[in-house]
């Protein structure tokens, strides 16, 4: 038998913006790297839009998963782990992830999927773990809302299971969605009840991209911030990804160990 060769594919949904792509995701990536020396680390990113874009506009050629592994093959690596830094199971995952891995299954000697971040039960409240690190501060009065993504996929419920979870800690902290339940006016209702006149808003992705500069922070009328501030509430922002705190990129370090574990892999 041939010797092992061993690869990591961090996968993404990817970014334009280069400042976040090297602070949310290069630093999820170097910190997978460096916990598993004797993997070569590559990147994918899902979103086809973006590849595009990087393509035509900077000359920056990104591949998908599907693109990645097929060149891993033709490599001779034996041994893929493929560790999305999603957040939720959804569409980006099972269709773009999952179902472009399962051809190549065989292909490898063994392939392995990580899970995103919000999966099993013990993952919400790791999850409510780094989100509580990242807190600043809070006096009565005062909440954070952060700012998800959101699908018109079955995995949105993923988002209010980590509510529920928020909630147990007694965590004056908001999840709200810009394409999904929960949606702004529905935070707006829950800040209100809470009492809380003091917003600090953060994204609630990996990255702090186009959504949480515009949707969420943007001068726009129509950003989270606008409509916050016309409602009454102080609003500060914190443009900074998910991938920008340690203890999230820790999360995917653990999920890739779990994947090498073959019950808890994917695939
Ligand atoms: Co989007």
């Amino acid at each position: 038998m041939k010797e092992a060769k061993r690869g990591i594919l961090v996968t993404s949904f990817g970014t334009t913006y280069a400042d976040t792509r090297a602070t949310a995701i290069e630093t999820c990536e170097n910190t997978i790297a460096s916990a598993f020396p004797d993997f070569t680390v590559r990147r994918s990113f899902t979103s086809y839009m973006i590849i595009k874009r990087l393509r035509l506009r900077d000359g920056i050629e990104i591949p998908t998963p599907e693109e990645a592994l097929k060149s891993m093959l033709g490599e001779g690596f034996t041994e893929v782990v493929v560790q999305p830094l999603h957040i939720i199971p959804g569409e980006e995952f099972h269709e773009k992830i999952v179902k472009k891995a399962i051809p190549y299954k065989s292909r490898f000697n063994t392939l392995r999927i990580g899970r995103p971040l919000l999966f099993y039960e013990r993952d919400y409240q790791e999850v409510a773990a780094g989100i509580k690190a990242q807190l600043p501060g809070l006096n009565p009065g005062e909440g954070v809302v952060f700012v998800g993504h959101g699908t018109s996929h079955p995995a949105n419920a993923c988002y209010s299971c980590l509510q529920s979870f928020l909630q147990d800690e007694d965590l004056p902290v908001f999840i709200g969605n810009v394409e999904g339940y929960p949606e702004i006016d529905r935070v707006i209702k829950r800040l209100k009840k809470a009492d809380i006149k003091e917003v600090t808003l953060m994204p609630f992705m990996l990255v702090a991209g186009d959504h949480a500069r515009k949707d969420m922070a943007g001068e726009d009328e129509s950003s989270w911030k606008s409509i916050l501030e016309r409602e009454g509430f102080k609003v500060e922002v914190y443009l900074h990804g998910l991938g920008e705190n340690e203890a999230f990129r820790l999360m995917y370090v653990d999920r890739v160990k779990d994947a090498l574990n073959e019950e808890a892999s994917c695939i």
